[in-house]
């Protein structure tokens, strides 16, 4: 049985039979404001905090202030601290479009992917990343490259994708036949606000349940409600958006 990384999320480790397979690359894909830098800043905060495992957060959307008072606003007060003290780094969109050569930017970033002490990673976003690259050719062979040098370097990451849940009439990007594992979040709105959804479409080798979850983003991040409220995509067809 492979060793498991746990994403600290409550409820979602139950979905995934226990977690995530360590070293393997995730994609979290949804719609705007669906939670999945929330998502991302809870991994990385409770695999510190909670497994001792530190964590690498890249940002191309927000710069280290922004990050830090998002994590401080969900209930992850110590974030500041841990990036002071090195239990996180923080690469922001400062840093990764700093250099006017992208190319130089990787370079660093895989240096500190052969930092050992490094566990967790967060892409914030995988489509932002993406544009760098100017063919559908070059973004695989990048991507391909750039999940291999993850796993190596025994990285457990979260790729964040800004595209819409899926459904078979929807053209399926290549990025979710690249990767070992596929979440999505949803969200439909209601007369009071929206409800929130986690769909676990995909995570190779491991035996997960497939319903999609009833979840909440509130203080201390995202609870997904397992079990009682799991209901079946069969039951839905495809009326969510
Ligand atoms: N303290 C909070 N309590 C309840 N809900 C919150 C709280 N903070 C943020 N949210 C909700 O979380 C949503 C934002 O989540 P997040 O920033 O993770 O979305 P996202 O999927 O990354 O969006 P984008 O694609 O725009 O980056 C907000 O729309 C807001 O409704
Ligand atoms: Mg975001």
């Amino acid at each position: 049985m492979p060793e498991l990384t746990k994403t600290g999320i409550d409820g979602l480790d139950s979905i995934l039979d226990g977690g995530i397979i360590e070293d393997a690359t995730v994609l979290v894909s949804g719609n705007p404001g669906t939670g999945k830098s929330i998502l991302g800043l809870q991994f990385i905060y409770h695999g510190v905090r909670e497994f001792d495992e530190k964590g690498i957060y890249l940002s191309f959307e927000e710069n280290a202030s922004d990050i830090e008072q998002a994590a401080e606003s969900i209930g992850f007060d110590e974030w500041g601290t841990l990036v002071e003290n090195g239990d996180i780094l923080v690469y922001d969109k400062r840093e990764l479009l700093g250099d006017t050569d992208f190319g130089g930017t990787l370079d660093r970033l895989l240096e500190a992917f052969e930092e050992t002490e490094y566990e967790r990673l967060v892409l914030d976003s995988l489509t932002m990343f993406e544009l760098f690259f100017e063919t559908e050719k070059e973004k695989r062979t990048y991507l391909l490259k750039f999940s291999d040098i993850l796993k190596e370097n025994g990285l457990t990451s979260l790729l964040i994708n800004e595209q819409a849940a899926v459904f078979p009439e929807t053209d399926i990007g290549l990025e979710n036949f690249l990767t070992d594992g596929n979440i999505y979040l949803i969200q439909t709105p209601t007369e009071s606000g929206v409800n929130r959804y986690i769909w676990v479409a995909k995570m190779r080798k491991q035996n997960i349940e497939t319903d999609i979850f009833p979840m909440e983003i509130g203080e201390g991040g995202i609870t997904v409600h397992e079990r009682a409220a799991g209901f079946s995509m069969m039951d839905q067809g495809s009326s969510l958006p």
